[in-house]
């Protein structure tokens, strides 16, 4: 298939990732049908697209009337059948390696012998995601950053089962998405993630000592590196659970202390403050 062909795409989950990777792929004129396991998911997942394109109209980054047609391409169902003929399948569901192997031998039953089946995974080796299916050949990493209707980066992680013809599809495709491809091995982390989580550890750790306050810390990347957000605001944005399951599988893959999660990130994690998403992490949200 090539990436021009195109014409429908499933995502598995619409939370924070999966609903912007919906609304880019809408907004490209290509229809998107997103899984949630839930009604009450389903409109969750609605509810933040409505939200994000309105803003995007308000800020003049989409003509008002095409903001209807948009949200005419979208469609949610709880039924992982509703992608038995989709042309490409991107899985954005929760980081936890159990419900993306469930999904990912669920989808190699529903779908088209042809499709690829893509994960917005940032550290399940896609190896293992593939081993689970009948065409590891047709099985991708397309790790989107979050908010990918801003953001313009994919980083595409082929395993060692992975045909050239998968990649190419995967290249196209994001291209036509309007983004940037950058191409990385299946090791934990990819690019972005290996460089980052040392970074946000390192300053989560001169917190813990007491070294600089949120806001010295913080203002110390935004104004002395022009970084939009200083390394504590992003981890919040990022969500302190999510920081830390990517340290946890980094520093289990290379045993490199760099990794290892600081113990304030736990104490936060522990405590159910998670980031924005949870009203409070490093700072609190209204
Ligand atoms: N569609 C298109 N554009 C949109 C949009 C939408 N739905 N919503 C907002 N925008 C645009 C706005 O128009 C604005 O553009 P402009 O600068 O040209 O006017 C821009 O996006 C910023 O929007 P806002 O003004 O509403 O918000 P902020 O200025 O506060 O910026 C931010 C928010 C984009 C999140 C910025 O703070 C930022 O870039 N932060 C860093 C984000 C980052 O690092 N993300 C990566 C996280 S790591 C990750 O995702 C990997 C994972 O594995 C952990």
């Amino acid at each position: 298939m090539d990436a021009n062909n195109v014409r429908t795409v499933g995502i598995v989950g619409c939370g924070l990732m999966g609903s912007g990777i919906v609304e880019v792929v809408a907004r490209e004129g290509i229809a998107a049908i997103y899984l949630e396991p839930t009604d009450g998911l389903v409109e969750a997942g609605h509810a933040r697209i409505e939200a994000s394109t309105a803003r995007a109209v308000e800020r003049g980054k989409m003509p008002a009337d095409e903001r209807a047609p948009v949200l005419g391409r979208i469609s949610g169902s709880t039924e992982l059948t509703a992608l038995a003929d989709v042309d490409l399948v991107i899985e954005a569901a929760t980081e936890d390696p159990e419900t993306k192997l469930e999904t990912f031998r669920r989808l190699d039953e529903v779908t088209r012998d042809d499709v690829v089946l893509a994960s917005n995974t940032s550290s399940i080796p896609i190896a293992t995601l593939g081993a689970v299916t009948g065409r590891p050949d047709r099985v991708i990493g397309m790790h989107f950053f979050n908010p990918p209707p801003v953001m313009a980066l994919v980083e595409l992680t082929p395993s060692l089962s992975t045909s050239e013809e998968t990649l190419a599809l995967a290249r196209g495709f994001v291209e036509r998405l309007g983004k940037t491809v950058v191409v990385a091995k299946d090791h934990a982390g990819f690019i972005v993630n290996r460089l980052v989580i040392p970074y946000l550890c390192a300053a989560i750790a001169l917190l813990d000592e007491g070294f600089a306050s949120r806001e010295d810390i913080d203002a110390a990347m935004t104004l002395g590196m022009h970084h939009p957000m200083g390394p504590l605001r992003l981890a919040d944005f990022i969500g302190l659970d999510t920081v830390l399951q990517i340290a946890e599988v980094l520093h289990a893959e290379f045993r490199d202390p760099r990794f290892a999660p600081p113990a304030g990130l736990r104490r936060l994690v522990d405590a159910g403050h998670l980031g924005k998403k949870s009203g409070r992490g490093f700072y609190e949200y209204g």
